[in-house]
């Protein structure tokens, strides 16, 4: 897709979607910032990318703390000197019933899922504003457009949340040339899926009309394509990849 000279923060991308998605965007040319609260696993993740001969690096850090972001976006800039792509992906998923969803539950969902993005995008803002094709990519999910099926409450209305966010976000900053979009996964073969039971992963299955789960790299393509100079005049979309979930 074209990606040479430009540079991609991704968070909580030391495995699953993310590392997709910065596995991608590295092959596409980008040079890529592996962020995630594993610091460990964030780091085997950069070394990988850059065993296969991609420029990597990558920070520790919990994205729904400003400290955090703060800290990441300066090392992206030192490291790279500059910041073009700013993909929102890190998230928890809690399969809690709705009579035992805690406020505990509640608020963490929401500061990992959502006020990371909004905090790494208002960081981002000043080095995307230098850029010369900007790109927030924000991942939602299919739970925020039909309420989830089996994940708890609060992730929903977290990926709901997210979808206003990047709304909100395309709407203010596209005097700057700044394009702000989201991707909906559907049901998508990742650790994240741990949270549900044998069973609830079965009935999930059954819900897609292609007849199979998403791979990290279905969702890495569609990244791909949001990141790059083919998307300049597309802001504001909501970008489902979900095998037809919709009509399941
Ligand atoms: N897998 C799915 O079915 C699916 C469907 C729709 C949307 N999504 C979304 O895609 C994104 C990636 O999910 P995944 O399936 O790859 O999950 P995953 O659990 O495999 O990976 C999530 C990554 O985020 C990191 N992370 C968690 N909290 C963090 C924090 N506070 N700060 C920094 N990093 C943190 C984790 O360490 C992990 O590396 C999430 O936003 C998720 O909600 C996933």
């Amino acid at each position: 897709m074209g990606l040479d000279g430009r540079v991609a923060l991704v968070t909580g991308a030391a495995k699953g979607i993310g590392f997709a998605v910065a596995d991608r965007l590295a092959r596409d040319g980008a040079r890529v910032m592996l962020v995630d609260i594993d610091a460990g696993l964030a780091a085997a993740s950069a070394k990988k990318l850059a065993g296969a001969g991609l420029e990597a690096e990558s920070a520790g850090a919990d994205v729904s703390k400003l400290a955090d972001v703060r800290a990441v976006v300066a090392k992206t800039i030192g490291r790279f000197g500059q910041l073009d792509i700013a993909v929102n992906n890190a998230g928890i998923l809690r399969a809690t019933r709705l009579e035992e969803v805690t406020p505990e539950e509640w608020d963490l969902v929401l500061a990992v899922n959502l006020r990371s993005m909004f905090l790494v995008s208002q960081q981002a803002i000043p080095h995307l504003k230098k850029s010369a094709a900007p790109r927030i990519i924000n991942m939602s999910s299919n739970s925020g457009r039909m309420g989830g099926f089996e994940s708890s409450v609060s992730y929903a209305a977290s990926k709901g949340g997210v979808i206003a966010l990047t709304y909100a976000l395309a709407g203010q900053l596209a005097k700057f040339k700044i394009t702000v979009n989201a991707i909906c996964p559907g049901t998508t073969d990742t650790d994240i899926l741990k949270g549900y039971s044998a069973e609830a992963r079965e009935r999930l299955k059954t819900r897609v009309p292609l007849g199979r789960l998403g791979l990290p790299e279905d969702i890495a393509a569609a990244a791909a394509y949001l990141a790059s100079g083919e998307s300049g005049f597309v802001t504001g979309l909501m970008l489902d990849v979900n095998g037809g979930m919709w009509f399941g």
